[in-house]
């Protein structure tokens, strides 16, 4: 029997509120507007508590297991447009380009917005994305999302290429602010949402907003630029991939692949740490060093350094600072997802995505208070971060086993005999900074690309997606298969239930794959079938109730071995039964990523980024989109326009919770 049977799932709270409650609570946090307040008047991290519950939490009736996966499951298509089941409705929302302010001049569809525009508008290739009600509300919040990157052929005019003809320091500006986090105040009326136009909490935080530094980096000497010789501020959040959402209502977004800004000019050789996050060895492809010589490292060797980190933001005080938080470690962040430990730290769960890099926890120094905000202000400046090993355990080959998180401190042995990690980094600063190689040095399991993570509701059990992993010449007990294309999902327990245990039970909870047209282990798990077979799993999130939400970036040529799966999609699987189906199926070319709720769950909010991203698709033209007047993808636009990355709302025609 697994350590995973369902019979093994806590399905009530222990004793200490649970997170989910705690963090509904304190993520409704007093909108200055209605509060009466003026803009600014609410403190960087210091919102309050509201009230918690609603006074019956004696009551013993038993409530009744929700209906987990209540819907009709969507077949797999190839078309240009966002599919749910039947019963439900979806709506465009916020696209890129779209205004946030009075004053944000229109999209243009020929791409010739300036870049003055783009820095009043959402940005592009929305990604990880949170709902924070305003007093509780579940139709009025700021919904907060991540830009992650930009598609040249789709962000600039036909006659402008990166390196080439018209490029200017004006196009380079014009890529920085369609990067980083758009911070939307909206509301429903009339059954509709809107961006509410004027509004004091709109913000675009982008790649050149001034942000500081906190934790054992700060002031590092490898922090030290020439535009900041004191290593404590830096301008812009880069590659902002997936988020998390703190238990003190603040959002994080997760800078990801940094690398791909910087160019090597000079021609310089590139030392360990440039090699390992992967510093190309001349031009990057977004060409910013061109015109941006921060962007140069060959000349501003340490700049790379400042990105890579998770970012901290009050989305309610439109006048704070983003803070980038270096004790969380510096790799290819995708999301975070927090919890509480025991001894009421607070832990956060991470993936570094890249072929057979890491999965991570960071363990805070302090305890969070439900009561005094002011103690959790600071909680991720201080605390341990972790490297997780998964070892086969009692039996090899039955997909389950035990695992060992390793401190990543000074005192650490490495897998050299007699060495320790302080014999490799001089300081914590320089270990963070340093991230992947201690982590390599202490000998981690080198993992299928980790994704998203999130943590279960009641039972506290940890599930993260591992994305795919082609170039896997040697399986293990954790990423099971070779040239693994398909993908699969991990979840552990940690040790007596604490997040802040060191050794954790782990097993898979679906191997990926194509039951059709592969054998073995290719064919996927047993809750894998011709109705529901995805590949390449990626974004990943429980709703309150506990059903886990897959989304998916992966190929969707729906031919040989992805034949029958289909546009990139969004799925729901019940964590006890492990039934999964899919709900969702995006437009052609597209990624699903990025999900979140209103407090009632009868209103989500997803992601479509990079429609028209014409790869392997079916249906791609027969020239490069840069080449051809009309891409091949237009959604969302009724005819002739260019794709655009916009937020999708989903609701039930019933009014209902999503999902049941
Ligand atoms: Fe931004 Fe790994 O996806
Ligand atoms: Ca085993
Ligand atoms: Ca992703």
């Amino acid at each position: 029997m697994s350590a995973f049977d369902s019979d093994d799932i806590p399905t009530s709270p222990a004793t200490q509120p649970h997170f989910n409650e705690i963090a509904d609570a304190v993520r409704s946090r007093r909108g200055f507007l209605k509060a009466g307040l003026a803009v600014g008047a609410v403190s960087f991290m210091g919102a309050g508590l509201s009230a918690c519950g609603g006074g019956d939490d004696d009551d013993d009736t038993p409530v009744p297991a929700p209906v987990m996966l209540g819907f009709t499951a969507v077949g797999s298509n190839s078309l240009d447009t966002v599919t749910v089941p039947t019963g439900y409705r979806s709506a465009v929302f916020c696209r890129w380009g779209d205004p946030l302010f009075p004053h944000s001049p229109a999209w243009r569809p020929d791409a010739t917005n300036t870049a003055d525009s783009q820095r009043l508008q959402f940005g592009d290739n929305h990604d990880g994305m949170h709902f924070f009600p305003i007093d509780g509300s579940s139709t009025e919040g700021l919904l907060v999302m991540n830009h992650e990157y930009l598609n040249d052929e789709y962000l600039y005019p036909a006659d402008v290429t990166p390196g080439g003809t018209g490029w200017s320091l004006e196009q380079v500006r014009k890529g920085q602010y369609a990067h980083g986090v758009s911070v939307a105040h909206v509301r429903r009326v009339n059954g509709n949402w809107e961006v509410v136009i004027p509004s004091p909490y709109n913000r675009r935080i982008h790649g050149r907003t001034p942000m500081t530094i906190t934790g054992p980096a700060r002031g590092h000497a490898l922090m030290r630029t020439s535009d900041d010789p004191d290593g404590h501020t830096v301008l812009g959040t880069l590659n902002n991939c997936g988020n998390g959402v703190t238990l003190w209502g603040t959002y994080l977004t997760c800078e990801e692949n940094f690398n791909g800004y910087f160019s090597n000019l000079g021609g310089v050789t590139r030392n360990t740490n440039e090699t390992r996050y992967g510093l190309p060895s001349g031009h990057s492809s977004y060409r910013w060093a061109d015109f941006d010589p921060r962007f140069d490292y060959s000349t501003e060797r340490n700049e790379p350094n400042r990105f890579g980190w998770i970012v901290e933001i009050d989305p309610f005080d439109p006048t704070s600072t983003p803070k980038k938080r270096t004790a969380l470690g510096r790799f290819k962040h995708e999301n975070c997802a927090m919890t509480l430990a025991a001894n009421n730290r607070v832990v956060v769960y991470m993936g570094d995505d890249q072929a057979n890099d890491y999965v991570y926890k960071f363990v805070s120094s302090g305890t969070y208070s439900a009561t005094t905000p002011s103690i959790n202000r600071d909680l991720l400046d201080s605390g341990t971060l972790y490297v997780a090993r998964f070892d086969a355990g009692a039996t090899t080959g039955d997909m389950m086993g035990t695992g060992v998180w390793i401190p990543l401190v000074l005192s650490t042995p490495t897998t050299t005999a007699g060495q320790t990690l302080g014999d490799l980094f001089a300081d914590m600063g320089e270990l963070l900074i340093n991230t992947r190689l201690a982590a390599d040095a202490v000998g981690a399991t080198r993992m299928d690309r980790p994704e998203w993570v999130t943590v279960h509701p009641r039972s506290g059990e940890v599930y993260i997606t591992m994305t795919n992993n082609s170039g896997r010449t040697t399986a293990d007990e954790v990423n099971p298969r070779t040239s693994n294309i398909y993908g699969q999902i991990v979840r552990w327990r940690e040790a007596g239930g604490d997040a802040a245990a060191t050794t954790f039970e782990w097993d898979l909870f679906v191997l990926a794959g194509n039951p059709v047209v592969r054998t073995g282990l290719q064919a996927g798990s047993a809750n894998v079938n011709a109705d529901n077979m995805f590949n390449s799993p990626d974004g990943l999130a429980f709703d309150a109730d506990g059903r886990l939400w897959i989304q998916t970036d992966g190929n969707f040529s729906n031919v040989g071995n992805y034949a029958g799966m289909g546009n990139n999609q969004m799925l729901v699987a019940d964590p006890q039964t492990r039934e999964i189906r899919r709900f969702l199926v995006g437009p052609s070319g597209c990624e699903i990523t990025g999900i979140t709720w209103t407090p009632d769950r009868r209103t989500m909010f997803i992601n479509v980024q990079h429609p028209g991203e014409y790869g392997s698709h079916p249906n791609r033209p027969s020239v490069d989109p840069k080449d051809d007047a009309l891409a091949f993808s237009q959604w969302p636009e009724a005819a002739g326009g260019r794709p655009r990355s916009a937020t999708v709302v989903i609701w039930k025609e019933d009014g209902g919770v999503i999902g049941t």
